[in-house]
């Protein structure tokens, strides 16, 4: 009898466990009619936030970018990118058409945790003694003309309001406040500080260099999106579109001068709240957790203990999924070790692994899927998801993308390009090329501080 009652709870456990994963996979789903609709209503929204109705929740930021990269750019530029817990320094010595990128060299620096929190002005004094310390090692390879003062660009990867191609007030300080994706609202705490809201970024940055006795000037503030733009655009023509994804997700593209009403320029949009928050690199883990959360709770997938870390919010990071989700093993070994080191969780069943296994697949494939609908709907915003007959041998559109969730996480982003060819059709599917601008953003923010050069009229 006593066996027979724990094979009922067991079939009970099972049950329970099935309503949950079917639960999800109901509101997860996102069936290719979907897909079109989204891409269709991401063109609609583009196109009011092009006219700056106050209430459109797409922001169209207007970047001041009037002329991307053409490959003539010649001498020494400066980068410094800023997006998350590190930031880089670059510098370039651009050689005009011939010779292209003579010379390059970067260095990437990790931002102590408690300028994280800090002031601004201990942040970019810690971002300027470095950068100052960068260019003291400049050498022979580099050079820079006589009586000319070195010029930077400055991308930083947060909505600012630009007021110029050089200057710009941050928005929000943060990559996220909450969600609302997986049923439950959540949300996040705010871990980065560093301008305070309406702060001219690049007036912080310049006084900063200046404490440092550091001669240099910013001629471009760019966002990430429209770093990598320039940078993918110097490498192949046919650049249209750069994304971002990553710990964020967002897009720039090349926006007709005459739609947009208050200027005339290059335009990223920031696809905010929570289109983006299924996507990016920065939630995927967590959403993970929560659904393995609930199966714990309501069908005790790892036993009738709830372990007491995966209640921990963030607890479980994207790259830790990718990893589980990657696991081949016939028997899940990789994943369970990850369980186990992540979450604490010692014996898991081969079942609870394979259930784990499903829900990054649900995950990431929900992500993967709503970012390609976005990546449409700009196509077809720009009048490139159908190939003129015309011209069907030669036509080429390149999507230039950059960010550690598509480089890294090889079944989000194999999910990603075969959604896009899906939603394409095979004929205009053969003239798109989705690919990898590995860290073009900064040089590309170089490019553009050499194409708005204070001394660019001169030449
Ligand atoms: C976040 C930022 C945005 C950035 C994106 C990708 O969405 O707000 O400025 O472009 O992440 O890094």
């Amino acid at each position: 009898r006593r066996r027979r009652r724990r094979r009922d709870a067991e079939d009970e456990r099972k049950r329970k466990a099935a309503a949950v994963i079917e639960e999800v996979e109901q509101k997860f789903a996102t069936p290719t009619a979907l897909l079109r609709g989204i891409a269709d209503a991401m063109v609609e929204e583009m196109e009011r936030g092009l006219r700056a109705d106050p209430h459109a929740p797409l922001k169209m930021v207007i970047s001041y970018v009037d002329n991307l990269p053409t490959g003539d750019e010649h001498g020494l530029f400066y980068a410094l990118d800023l997006g998350g817990t590190n930031f880089r320094v670059i510098r370039v010595q651009l050689g005009g058409r011939e010779k292209r990128v003579v010379k390059q060299q970067y260095q990437e620096v990790s931002i102590p945790p408690h300028l994280m929190v800090g002031t601004s002005t201990e942040l970019f004094d810690f971002i300027a003694a470095e950068l100052e310390k960068f260019v003291r090692t400049e050498g022979e390879d580099f050079h820079l003309p006589e009586g000319r003062q070195r010029e930077l660009g400055f991308t930083f990867s947060f909505p600012v309001n630009q007021t110029s191609i050089s200057s710009g007030t941050l928005i929000k300080w943060t990559k996220g406040f909450s969600i609302n994706g997986t049923g439950q609202a959540f949300y996040l705490v705010p871990k980065k500080i560093y301008v305070s809201v309406g702060e001219d970024v690049v007036a912080e940055l310049s006084r900063a260099m200046e404490r440092q006795g550091l001669d240099m000037k910013v001629t471009a503030l760019v966002n990430d999106t429209v770093g990598t733009l320039a940078g993918g655009r110097y490498g192949d023509n046919d650049v249209v579109a750069a994304v971002i994804l990553g710990t964020g997700t967002n897009a720039a593209y090349v926006e007709h001068a005459n739609v947009i009403p208050k200027w005339n320029g290059l335009l990223p949009k920031s696809g905010d709240m929570i289109y983006e928050k299924m996507i990016s690199g920065m939630y995927l883990g967590e959403i993970v957790r929560r659904i393995l959360l609930k199966l714990a709770h309501d069908a005790s997938l790892f036993g009738d203990v709830v372990p007491p870390k995966l209640e921990q919010l963030f607890a479980l990071r994207t790259p830790d999924v990718s990893a589980m989700h990657h696991d081949t093993s016939h028997d899940l070994k990789h994943l369970g070790a990850k369980l186990k080191d992540i979450l604490g969780i010692p014996d898991t069943s081969l079942e609870a692994r394979y259930i784990t296994l499903h829900v990054c697949d649900l995950v990431a494939e929900r992500g993967a899927r709503l970012a390609a609908a976005g990546i449409y709907g700009i196509l077809k915003k720009l009048g490139k998801d159908k190939v003129p007959s015309d011209d069907f041998k030669t036509h080429r559109t390149v999507v230039a993308i950059d960010g550690g969730l598509y480089e890294h996480y090889k079944k989000f982003s194999a999910c990603l390009e075969a959604t896009i060819a899906d939603l394409l059709g095979e004929e205009a599917a053969s003239s798109v090329v989705v690919k990898l601008a590995n860290d073009g953003s900064g040089i590309g923010a170089a490019l553009l501080a050499a194409s708005h050069s204070q001394y660019a009229e001169a030449e």
